[in-house]
């Protein structure tokens, strides 16, 4: 399978990749055409860098120039890990890969699957979530199938996604290191491991980087975000006015609860919540309601890449009462 695959990508074909975070929609970074494939696979905005993927740290001199002391660190201490690092792009690099731009987003997944297929094929595989532009990122095989099914010369089957959320991203391209985007590993501990005493986060440019648009990681319902203290009063007030909904919160299901309708009761560990997140959404937005009513997590910082998600899956539902 992994030879199968190694030969597909040097032929220029897409190969759906399992990862730690989510499954990437693989391609050979050097190959433009392929490179467009994607795009056209996803309904992706040209403007929209992929990441790189690489089988070690040791290539990532292959891809950037000039790297900072920070990045070597990062990269030595995080990959293969949940980790993409934004570095001045080597002149190779094909500017279709990084959205016309001067950078470029690397990462080295720990996914054994990924490793074997980086090391055979050899070079760089760019790939961005495999599913179709601004909904939820797949974290099994069957996610990519049903998201771009015929579109994916190969789908590689490697189980579901450990973490169960994108890389954290961080821009190494000026003087301090900045979070582009949240993930499992927080900007606290990348800031202890540089000595720093903080990172900060980049709030807007919804162009440069999709997964900081508005709404992104959306199901296709609306779905509403509804704070501990108010959900139980919530649910109960929509179903005294007849609403059809399914839910997704922390306690179970009372027994008043409609029982046609999904109740999903998550797990209190982010880490374990964030693994299911995606799965959940989906088996949300096929459930039998109208909309979705989700139990809002606390506002610890080890939720809060959670809650990230959760809010971009959000913002595109009108007023619930
Ligand atoms: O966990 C992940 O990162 C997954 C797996 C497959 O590795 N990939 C992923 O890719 O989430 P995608 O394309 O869905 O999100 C990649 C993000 C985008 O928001 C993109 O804008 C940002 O990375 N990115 C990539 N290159 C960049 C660059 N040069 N400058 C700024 N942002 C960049
Ligand atoms: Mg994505």
């Amino acid at each position: 399978m992994i030879l199968q695959a190694a030969s597909l990508l040097q032929a220029g074909k897409l190969v759906a990749i399992p990862t730690e975070t989510v499954y990437g929609l693989g391609a050979d970074a050097l190959n433009t055409n392929a490179i467009q494939k994607i795009y056209a696979a996803k309904n992706r905005p040209m403007t929209n860098p992929l990441i790189i993927h690489l089988p070690n740290d040791e290539a990532m001199s292959d891809w950037a120039i000039d790297i900072p002391k920070h990045a070597w660190t990062l990269a030595k201490k995080y990959w293969p890990g949940p980790l993409t690092l934004i570095l001045p792009k080597h002149p190779r690099v094909p500017l279709s890969a990084t959205g016309n731009q001067n950078s470029v987003g690397l990462r080295v997944p720990n996914h054994p699957m990924a490793l074997a297929l980086l090391k055979v094929f050899g070079g760089g595989i760019a790939a961005p979530s495999a599913n179709r532009y601004g909904r939820i990122s797949p974290t099994t095989a069957a996610h990519v199938e049903e998201e771009l099914g015929s579109q994916v010369d190969l789908i590689l089957d490697g189980g579901p996604c450990q973490v169960g959320i994108e890389s954290t991203i961080i821009s190494m391209l000026g003087e301090e290191p900045i979070v582009l985007r949240q993930g499992s590993l927080s900007a606290v501990e990348i800031a202890d491991t540089l000595g720093l005493p903080s990172i900060s986060y980049r709030t807007s440019s919804a162009t440069q980087v999709p997964g900081q648009s508005e709404s992104h990681y959306a199901p296709s319902k609306s779905l509403y975000l509804v704070e501990q203290i108010r959900f139980l009063d919530a649910v109960q007030q929509l179903e005294k006015r007849g609403d059809k909904f399914s839910v997704l919160s922390f306690g179970v299901k009372p027994k008043a609860f409609l029982s046609q309708h999904l109740w999903i009761s998550a797990s209190n560990d982010p880490a374990s919540y964030a693994h299911h997140l995606y799965a959940y959404l989906r088996l949300l937005d096929h459930s039998p309601g109208d909309f979705i009513l989700v139990e809002a997590p606390p506002t610890d910082i080890a939720w809060a890449a959670v809650i990230d998600r959760l809010r971009r899956a959000s913002c595109q539902a009108s007023p619930l009462f």
